[in-house]
């Protein structure tokens, strides 16, 4: 198959190009398209055969399900089965934008994308392109992120075409991910709140409306053999380059006298702030105060690892306060889970 890329650089003069990609979806097919998070792999959510062609091009574990994307809230109500009254709250100050939210659905999901689930996960993306697409297909679309499973998430155009070129129909290039790094996954198809998937809608912001907020044990802790997944992406490896990434818990001076005194051929991810005092090869994953920044990069600069052939790389532990949880996060499954702390 050949993969069609269009640039999509103003809604107005691109429009025929959105168009046809509407068809593309409406016709069964994939296309991928930019969200302010990642860039998406979509497909019509209610049609079957379609969502299925999502889990061959990724090589995706059937049993992970995917989220729904709409483009108005009307959208919504054919899906779940209720919307709990404080979830109006919730949708109220954070859609559109980077939080999916997981209710209980109707029978209209197909089973492909609930993957024997009770649930779905609905998300109502901001970027203008996204929002586009969805209209003009007149159908929610279901979507992971457009990478090979296991891969980093792709946040260009070009990321997409390096892992699905040949695989889909076709790939809108909308420029680079605002967020850089997947939606927020909150559950309120119980009694309580569960945070399974950190992003820029905070724990401290979802707190503001769900005090009670229980952050998922997979959020940071490995899962073992056995043990059942709340949400099933946070048991695979992800986000994973080929080089071995390592997780130090230090002090910017230890991490810095480690490295310089490994006698090993590595590389640091380096945060902008703190490469004076390293003499390693340095890439650069945004500033140490500023989680946003490190979101932004990381997809990126992971990426980057292969592309330079780096075999083993360093990244010193980020802060876990604000979006720093959803970089931390993403770096222990980058890592598989391996962090070293310096005494
Ligand atoms: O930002 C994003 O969320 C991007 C863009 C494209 O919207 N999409 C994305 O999709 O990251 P994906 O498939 O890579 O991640 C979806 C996550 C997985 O961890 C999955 O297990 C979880 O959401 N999920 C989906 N449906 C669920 C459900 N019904 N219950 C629990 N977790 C669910
Ligand atoms: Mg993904």
């Amino acid at each position: 198959m050949q993969t069609k890329c269009f640039r999509i650089a103003s809604l107005q003069q691109d429009a025929a190009y959105i168009q046809q990609a509407a068809g593309v979806i409406r016709a069964g097919g994939l296309v991928a398209f930019p969200t302010e998070t990642v860039y998406g792999l979509g497909a019509n959510a209610l049609d079957e055969q379609a969502v299925k062609k999502i889990f061959l091009a990724k090589g995706r574990p059937q049993d992970n399900p995917l989220i729904v994307h709409i483009s108005s809230l009307e959208m919504l109500s054919p899906l779940v089965k209720e919307v709990p009254q404080k979830a109006n709250e919730l949708m109220r100050r954070y859609w559109p934008g980077p939080l999916t939210i997981v209710m209980k659905r109707t029978e209209r999901i197909p089973a492909a994308i609930s993957a024997g689930l009770d649930t779905v996960a609905v998300r109502f993306p901001s970027n203008p392109i996204a929002k586009a697409l969805i209209e003009a297909s007149g159908v929610p679309i279901a979507a992971p992120s457009a990478n090979l499973s296991g891969s980093p998430s792709p946040t260009t155009a070009y990321h997409v075409m390096q892992d699905m070129d040949g695989r889909i129909e076709m790939v809108l290039d909308g420029g680079e991910c605002e967020f850089g790094v997947e939606s927020t996954v909150v559950s309120i198809a119980g009694d309580t709140a569960h945070l399974l998937r950190p992003g820029a809608v905070t724990a401290e912001m979802l707190r503001e409306i769900y005090p009670d907020l229980v952050i998922s044990k997979a959020v940071l802790d490995k899962l073992e053999d056995g043990q059942k997944a709340e949400s099933p992406g946070m048991k695979y490896k992800h986000y994973a380059p080929k080089a071995h990434v390592v997780i130090v818990d230090a002090s910017a001076q230890d991490f810095a006298r480690f490295v310089n005194t490994c006698g090993e051929d590595v590389y640091v991810l380096a945060y902008e702030e703190e490469v004076p005092g390293i003499q390693k090869p340095c890439i650069t994953v945004g500033y140490y105060n500023n989680p946003q920044t490190q979101a932004h990069e990381l997809f990126k600069k992971l990426r980057e690892l292969d592309e330079v052939g780096a075999t083993k790389a360093y990244i010193r532990a980020p802060r876990q306060d604000g979006m720093g949880l959803a970089v931390y996060n993403r770096l222990l499954r980058a890592a598989a889970f391996e962090v070293i702390t310096l005494e």
